[in-house]
């Protein structure tokens, strides 16, 4: 064998390995993945409630939650909405904007939503609820978007997660149980 050839092939073979390296890391570590929405906190900021003669006024309740992107690329997510719901049927929602988390970055969102007594007193077993001093809500955060590592890997990624949230309305505060909900 000559010089060139070895050379060739020396050259060959590390060629091979470098791509394998790449292509393996591609599907590993750089492989994008959803990140992850971990509720922080849920507090009752304010509550005026009437129920009699009508049923008005307002509850409004402060949602926070932080955003762990995992990813070696930005996390772009799209304008979203956290739901509020109260027996099954939505009562209320707040606009979450569109922003980007950095790679590997936390990042903390928190919201307002406002329950409007209106929304809630058309379900008949509202005053019983209130009766008990409970007030019990879930609520739902979803946000779409687009993880993009080094401009080569591109994954549109969501993340997602839930909470059951009780309001106690003799001590005015807000209890609540989250779960990360996976891939949709
Ligand atoms: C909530 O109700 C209180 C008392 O009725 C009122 O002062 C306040 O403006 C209401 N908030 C909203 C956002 O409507
Ligand atoms: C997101 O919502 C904000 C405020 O409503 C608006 O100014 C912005 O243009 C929206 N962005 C997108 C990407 O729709
Ligand atoms: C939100 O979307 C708007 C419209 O697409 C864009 O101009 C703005 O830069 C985005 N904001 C962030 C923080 O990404
Ligand atoms: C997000 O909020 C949590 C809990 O409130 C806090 O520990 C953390 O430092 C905050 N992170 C950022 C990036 O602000
Ligand atoms: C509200 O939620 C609490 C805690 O999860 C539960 O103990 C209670 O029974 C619920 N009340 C109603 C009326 O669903
Ligand atoms: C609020 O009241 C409930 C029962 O009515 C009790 O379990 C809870 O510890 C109280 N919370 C605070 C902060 O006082
Ligand atoms: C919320 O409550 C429902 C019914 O009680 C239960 O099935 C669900 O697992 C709860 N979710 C969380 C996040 O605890």
């Amino acid at each position: 064998m000559g010089k060139w050839k070895i050379c060739c092939a020396v050259t060959a073979v590390l060629f091979i390995i470098v791509v394998v390296v790449l292509v393996t890391l591609c599907f590993t570590l750089f492989k994008p993945k959803d990140p992850k929405i971990t509720p922080q906190s849920v507090t009752l900021e304010s509550i005026h409630l009437v129920v009699f003669p009508v049923v008005k006024g307002n509850v409004s309740l402060g949602l926070e939650v932080t955003v762990d992107n995992p990813n070696y690329g930005g996390f772009k997510y799209r304008n979203s909405t956290a739901y509020i719901f109260y027996r099954g049927n939505l009562v209320a929602e707040a606009p979450i904007e569109n922003d980007s988390i950095s790679a590997r970055a936390k990042h903390n969102i928190s919201t307002k939503v406002i329950i409007f007594a209106e929304k809630l007193g058309t379900d008949g077993n509202f005053v019983i609820d209130i009766l008990s001093g409970i007030l019990n809500f879930t609520s739902s955060t979803i946000l779409h978007g687009k993880v993009n590592v080094f401009n080569i890997l591109k994954l549109k990624a969501s993340s997602s997660s839930s909470c059951n949230i009780s309001v106690l309305v003799q001590n005015q505060t807000a209890y609540s149980v989250c779960k990360i909900k996976t891939r949709l």
